[in-house]
């Protein structure tokens, strides 16, 4: 069955048209998590295109279920047949694998078992596969597409055997090498031409500025900033116009996923209060045009020298826009914030 089916995809290959160079470099990523246990294997299976979730496999049948609705017309349906012919003969070979080098090695059940593996295009036209596996959440083995070998990640008797296993078993192997190095590499210069409208997608951010007081010699001025996508973000405290250096008053969170595909973060400068300076949050994201979002913190108890009262000004004003409409959201979360505000903050 193995080889009609890579007879198959090397033919679709020579079908696949040439396109435009591409702007950036994308990903896609088949993350397959199998637990076994002693009554059986159960898996489950997701496609991502860098952070867009394409399909899953179904329960038992394991047929791809599309998350996205320009996911199945970028492929010819014999295509997609052919990708889920070679998943499920992929699962069932690494199930009795691994099934096998448990009993074998006597591995206790349950365990885990993750496999990450898929392509990168970059724009210069070069290509690169990748497969990782994780046995109970540590890294286990990875297969180096250049070389064709199978690397150990951690130096155990258990990766080892299965090593030697994968080695002496190359019809598994040669599977992944279809799977990724040449089907993935090939379908994703198809699929991101669908792709285009997704990829793309421009979500302005929504900043606001709230304190929080944990002592009276301490405030901690939060910036969250939330509903934006792309994922890359820009994030900095201005004090008097001036932007803080890294330092151990600022931290924040990397860009966390919302449930809708768009990211949210927080960044905390420690301040003492009423120290005397004038303190704005500044956003930079790509659906932002080339301007920030500058939102200050509002507590008018702050005492602010003339000069640099003019020049928060001058710095307002050049992203007005931006603030105004930051301004007509801002009420809508300040509401909600106004729990996390301490009644000495809001007393100044
Ligand atoms: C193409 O770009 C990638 C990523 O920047 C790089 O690793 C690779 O060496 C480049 N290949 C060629 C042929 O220039
Ligand atoms: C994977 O594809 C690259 C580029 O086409 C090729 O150089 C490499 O030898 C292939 N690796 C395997 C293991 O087939
Ligand atoms: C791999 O093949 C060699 C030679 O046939 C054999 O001695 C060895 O036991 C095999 N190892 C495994 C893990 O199957």
């Amino acid at each position: 069955m193995l080889v009609p089916l890579l007879l198959f995809l090397a033919g679709a290959r020579l079908l696949a048209a040439a396109f435009p160079p591409l702007p950036r470099s994308y990903t896609l990523r088949l993350l397959q998590t199998s637990t076994f246990q002693d009554g059986g294997v159960d898996t489950e299976g997701l496609g991502l295109l860098d952070d867009i979730e394409l399909g899953v496999l179904e329960h038992r049948t394991w047929a791809i279920r599309f998350l996205q609705p320009w996911v199945r017309p970028a492929l010819p349906r014999g295509d997609w047949d052919a990708i889920e012919d070679m998943v499920r003969i992929y699962l069932n070979k690494f199930h009795h694998l691994v099934w096998a080098g448990a009993v074998e090695k006597g591995v206790p059940f349950p365990f885990v078992a993750q496999c990450t593996a898929g392509c990168e295009l970059f724009p210069n036209g070069s290509s690169k596969a990748f497969a990782y596996v994780a046995y109970d959440g540590r890294d286990f083995l990875s297969y180096d597409m250049g070389s064709g070998t199978w690397l150990l990640r951690q130096d155990t008797d258990l990766a080892r055997y299965v090593r030697e296993t994968l080695r002496n078993y190359t019809a598994f192997t040669e599977l992944v090498e279809v799977l990724f190095n040449s089907t993935c590499v090939d379908d994703v210069d198809i699929i991101l031409h669908y792709a285009k409208e997704a990829l793309e997608r421009q979500v302005k951010p929504v900043a606001v500025v709230f304190a929080k007081v944990p002592n009276p010699a301490r405030l901690l001025l939060v910036c969250r900033v939330t509903g934006f996508y792309p994922r890359p973000v820009s994030v900095a405290w201005l004090r008097d116009g001036q932007e803080v250096p890294p330092g151990p008053e600022l931290s924040a969170t990397p860009p966390l996923p919302n449930a809708d595909l768009t990211y949210q973060l927080r960044s905390i400068l420690a301040v003492a209060p009423r120290d005397g300076h004038r303190y704005a949050c500044r956003v930079q994201h790509s659906s932002l045009g080339g301007r920030s979002l500058l939102v200050p913190w509002g507590n008018s108890g702050v005492i602010l020298p003339a000069g640099l009262a003019a020049a928060t000004v001058v710095l307002v004003a050049a992203t007005a826009t931006a603030v105004v409409v930051w301004m007509r959201r801002r009420r809508k979360y300040q509401e909600m914030d106004d729990s996390e505000r301490s009644s000495s903050v809001r007393s100044h």
